[in-house]
């Protein structure tokens, strides 16, 4: 087994190396300007145009578009594997790494702390009518908080931290684990969680290695909040309540994959058992993976809203590569699985048994998107379709998916068959459809102003991006921001490697004034706004033929408010 590091590991790896000097280990390097130039070594040419940027630690070829980080590098040129190259680049940089994890000693004081934290927090939820009042009243029974050990934090600012002292745990240990914060001065701490629901997180064999916090309702934002990762905990591969479901999941051979702790225990508690949560974050590839190993299939529930949507979408495409088969729940507009279910769990089981293959799905989503009646229209579908499929590994089974795609199209398998894109091996990315000139200035602008992220994100949502790849990025960078965490473009390339040619491209853009970023945004707002109006009118064109006039008045209100709406922002 290969030992897991921590993101702190990989992040001092990367950059305790430089990425002008590697390179130039294997191809001569120029300075101009900024950055520094070379003929590419992934296609034949015969002036450089392949590009290294000291500064953000990437490189990007304008001949070919490859692009990434250091570790993209020798996984590309080297066809190394990833652990390989942190191991090479841990040794060059004289990093020491950890063969099998971290030293046991260490190890089991992090499980000691959390252990302690865990009956800590247990014991002040067994004392609060507050919290058990909460608990209650969003239908949770004692039972089901004993079984997954739910907790409440009570307010102020070391009750943890004091009881843990008594202890004589230090409190060194507990910020290793996230519970306990350094404040700004000084060198003392403070208890992370203050008057919030503990929901912890265990691992595979039942340890606890993690917790979430949610506010109550009316009291200080964020709404959740989750210690970081440590030795014992890699959130991209563990997935919530797994130690709890994965029995039921193994049995029934399938799984629900839910966004929500609340949704997961709701649904618990409803008797659907095969239940699993990704945490707090979109679905990682090692969650895939995880879940592959007790099921052949999962059924995505997330919420109905667009950014669930967006989620669900992305989630489709780790989960057909990781080899399951892949279906979608979808439930009444702006509901998530848990609201449904304290309506009448009827309601939710009858989601469940006709749930949408993630062909159906997407079909439906492209042919609201782009008008199939013409070929341009049928070529981006088309392309779409490919690049989905292209995750399905194994050939047989992607023949059949191409098949029913094609049907479903009413086209001949081979066009689908050679939009599938040579994604043989894992470190060719996908050549995909060229993304909106504004979509990529603004997601170069953030690479280089990430303090903007927070303006960008009151004003663009996801679904009006055009590139569903932008699309993807700008999501990672919300979330990122809004847990407070920073990014860069080559922190963003190790969270998605397959998209690495599209950051490095954005983010050698050059310099653009904030001015600019205001227009794009803005043209970027007006073209989906133009969109979601010629679907509109098309959809209107449809209720007319058929007579349906009721329906069509309410979109022509619609109509009238965006063709306003317009207006005002042209
Ligand atoms: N989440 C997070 N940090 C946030 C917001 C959300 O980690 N600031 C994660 C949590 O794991 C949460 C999940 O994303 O369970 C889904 O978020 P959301 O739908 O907002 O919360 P719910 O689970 O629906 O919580 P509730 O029903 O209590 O509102
Ligand atoms: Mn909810």
């Amino acid at each position: 087994m290969s030992p897991r590091l921590s993101q702190e590991l990989i992040d001092k790896i990367r950059e305790s190396n430089d990425i002008v000097e590697l390179i130039s280990e294997y191809i001569p390097l120029k300075r101009r300007g900024k950055n520094w130039f070379g003929l590419c070594p992934f296609h034949t040419e015969k002036t450089p145009s392949f590009s290294v940027n000291q500064e953000k630690q990437i490189y990007h070829c304008f001949g070919c578009g490859a692009g990434g980080n250091i570790f993209t590098f020798l996984m590309e040129h080297e066809k190394m594997g990833f652990g390989e190259a942190l191991r090479f680049l841990a040794r060059r940089a004289n990093i020491q790494i950890p063969q099998y994890g971290v030293p046991r000693q260490e190890n089991d004081l992090l499980f000691k702390a959390n252990q302690f934290a865990l009956s800590f927090y247990q014991s002040k939820l067994n004392s609060s009518s507050k919290a058990k009042g909460y608990l209650q009243e969003r239908g949770y029974g004692e039972e089901l908080w004993q079984e997954f050990k739910l907790g409440y934090a009570p307010p102020g600012w070391d009750n943890l931290l004091g009881e843990a002292k008594r202890r004589f745990l230090p409190p060194d240990l507990l910020f290793k684990v996230g519970l306990a914060v350094k404040s700004q001065k000084g060198s003392g701490y403070y208890d992370r969680f203050r008057d919030r629901l503990i929901f912890p997180i265990f691992n595979l064999s039942g340890g606890v290695v993690a917790f979430g916090g949610r506010t109550f309702p009316g009291a200080e934002e964020p709404k959740y909040l989750n210690t970081n990762e440590t030795p014992i905990y890699h959130k991209g591969s563990l997935l919530y309540a797994i130690f709890n479901t994965k029995e039921h999941i193994r049995k029934k051979g399938w799984a629900l994959v839910v966004e929500g702790y609340t949704d997961l225990l709701t649904l618990y508690q409803a008797g659907f058992r095969n239940v699993v949560a990704s945490l707090g974050t979109s679905l990682t590839s090692g969650q895939a993976k995880l879940l592959s190993r007790y099921a052949s299939k999962a059924v995505i529930s997330y919420d109905a809203d667009s950014a669930g949507e967006e989620a669900s979408q992305r989630g489709v495409e780790l989960l057909l590569e990781a080899g399951l088969e892949v279906e979608l729940i979808t439930l009444p507009p702006g509901e998530d699985p848990d609201g449904l279910v304290r309506k009448g769990k009827d309601r939710f089981a009858k989601c469940v048994e006709e749930p949408e293959n993630f062909l159906d799905s997407r079909l439906r989503r492209l042919k609201a998107k782009h008008d199939t009646t013409t070929v341009a229209g049928k070529m981006r579908t088309i392309r779409e379709i490919g690049s989905t499929l292209a995750y399905i590994k194994d050939p047989l089974r992607r023949r059949l998916w191409v098949k029913r795609a094609a049907q479903s199209l009413h086209i001949e398998e081979d066009l689908i068959s050679s939009s599938l894109q040579q994604k043989g091996g894992e470190n060719t990315s996908p050549p995909l459809r060229v993304p909106d000139r504004a979509e990529v200035a603004v997601l170069g602008y953030l690479l280089s102003h990430p303090q903007k992220a927070g303006w960008v994100k009151e004003r663009l949502e996801i679904d009006e991006l055009r590139s569903s790849q932008v699309a993807q990025l700008l999501s990672s960078i919300y979330q990122t921001t809004q847990r407070g965490e920073e990014f860069s473009p080559a922190s963003l390339i190790d969270e998605h490697p397959e998209l690495s040619g599209l950051i490095t491209q954005a983010s050698f853009g050059g310099e653009e004034p904030e001015e600019a970023l205001t227009d794009y945004v803005r043209a970027i707002k007006v073209e989906a706004l133009k969109r979601k109006m010629a679907q509109l009118k098309s959809q209107m064109e449809e209720l007319e033929e058929r007579g349906e006039e009721i329906k069509e008045e309410e979109l022509m209100r619609e109509y009238q408010r965006l063709s306003s709406q317009l207006k005002e922002s042209a």
